[in-house]
This record gives C-alpha cells, structure tokens and sequence, in this order.
C-alpha cells in the first residue's frame, strides 16, 4: 500500500517528496522508507497532528515545494496509469484525474460539461455523474492560497474538494480520465479490490 503511491510519483520522474503522516505511523514510515536513496530519489517528513484534511496535510507542504507546482497523491490510492505525461506537460493551475466508477457516492464526483469540469460534490447521495475524483491532483503554487481561504467542513476537515472547485471557479482547472485501474482502499471491499488489482497486475507482468 505505502509503495504503490510512491511508484506512481517516482516513475513520473519526482525526484522530492513530502510524506504527510499522522503521529502514530510516522515512525514506521521512516524506518521503511528511510531517506528515499534507496529509490533514487529524496524523502521529506512531516507529521499531521490531527485528522484536519487533505488539504491542511498538503498546506504543511508550502515550504518545501517552495513555488514550483506540486503533485499530490493519498497514500490509500492505486493507479495503473503512468501519469509523467500529466506531470511534465503541466504548466499552470491545477489538473485532476477521473475514473468511471458505479459508486460515485464514495468520493468526490465531477461534473462536466464539454471539456470543462463545472463542479465537484465531495461524496454526493446523489452524484451528477460516475466520474470519481481519483486521489491525484497536480496543482501551481497558488494553491497554498487557496487553502488558506477554506473553512472546515461539516466533517471538520480542509477539504481537497474545496481546493479543486476554487480552480474551476478561477476557470483553470483541467483533467483527464484515465484508462488504467484504480482505486483507493477506504473500505473493506476497495482494499479487497485494490490487493486484487495488484495481484492481477502482477500475474500479468509476469507472464
Ligand atoms: C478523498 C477525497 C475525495 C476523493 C477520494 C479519493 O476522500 O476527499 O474527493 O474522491 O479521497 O480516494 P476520503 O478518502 O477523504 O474520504
């Protein structure tokens, strides 16, 4: 699980990343992941105090990303897409990624229109379409202003779904719906989906 996330950033060509972790697993990760020469590439740690969202996780990042543009993905997401291509074409404003899923309710959930996303409901009961908000988000610096704008919500958290609409209501939001499989292992029935994907995956390359 704490592999496959740092995969997808690392064969994108990221060479410096943050892992965000709360308090109680900070110590397991470093001493798993240690210093990142391992991957060739180098780890930065910081801890989140308090379950206060993706996006107060990712506002602990100001610093270290430091003006350029920053990649962020959920250490519960699994992607097969290769997203190098969304990373070093990406220029300004922020880009996330779809995925057609038939239990939209779960997550974020998009509304398009044409080419243009005109709306994300974090976890909708009724969601405007089955396009998932994928736990991937390529964002500028401008970020971290946004963030700074959000209030918590009902859920008493900064919400990454808050973040992405400030985008699109700027009109500089952009995505792409990937081809590949994914899913993220927030329940007992993802998890179970996600170790078969990898397992499958694996039989694949294998053969
Ligand atoms: C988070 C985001 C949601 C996104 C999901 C992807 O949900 O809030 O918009 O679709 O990750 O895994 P959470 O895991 O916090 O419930």
């Amino acid at each position: 699980m704490i592999y496959y996330p740092l995969k997808t950033l690392i064969s994108a060509g990221i060479k410096d990343i943050m892992i965000v972790s709360g308090r109680g697993h900070a110590g397991h990760f470093l001493e798993l992941l240690g210093s990142g020469s391992k991957f060739g590439v180098h780890f930065t740690f910081e801890i989140q105090e308090e379950a206060g969202g993706i996006a107060q996780a990712l506002s602990f990042a100001e610093d270290f990303v430091d003006g350029d543009n920053v990649t962020v993905i959920l250490g519960d997401n699994i992607f097969q897409d290769n997203i190098k291509e969304d990373v070093s074409a990406f220029s300004s404003g922020a880009k996330i990624l779809l995925k057609e899923v038939t239990d939209a309710h779960r997550f974020g959930v998009a509304e398009l229109d044409g080419n243009r996303v005109i709306g994300i409901e974090e976890k909708p009961k009724n969601p405007k379409s089955n396009f998932a908000v994928t736990g991937l988000y390529i964002y500028d610096c401008e970020v971290f202003n946004a963030i700074k704008t959000l209030r918590p919500s009902g859920r008493g958290e900064l919400e990454i779904t808050d973040v992405n609409n400030y985008y699109i209501n700027k009109d500089t939001m952009g995505y792409r719906i990937l081809d590949g499989f994914w899913s993220d292992a927030g329940t007992f029935e993802s998890l179970f989906r996600a170790s078969e994907l990898v397992r499958n995956l694996h039989t694949i390359t294998e053969k």
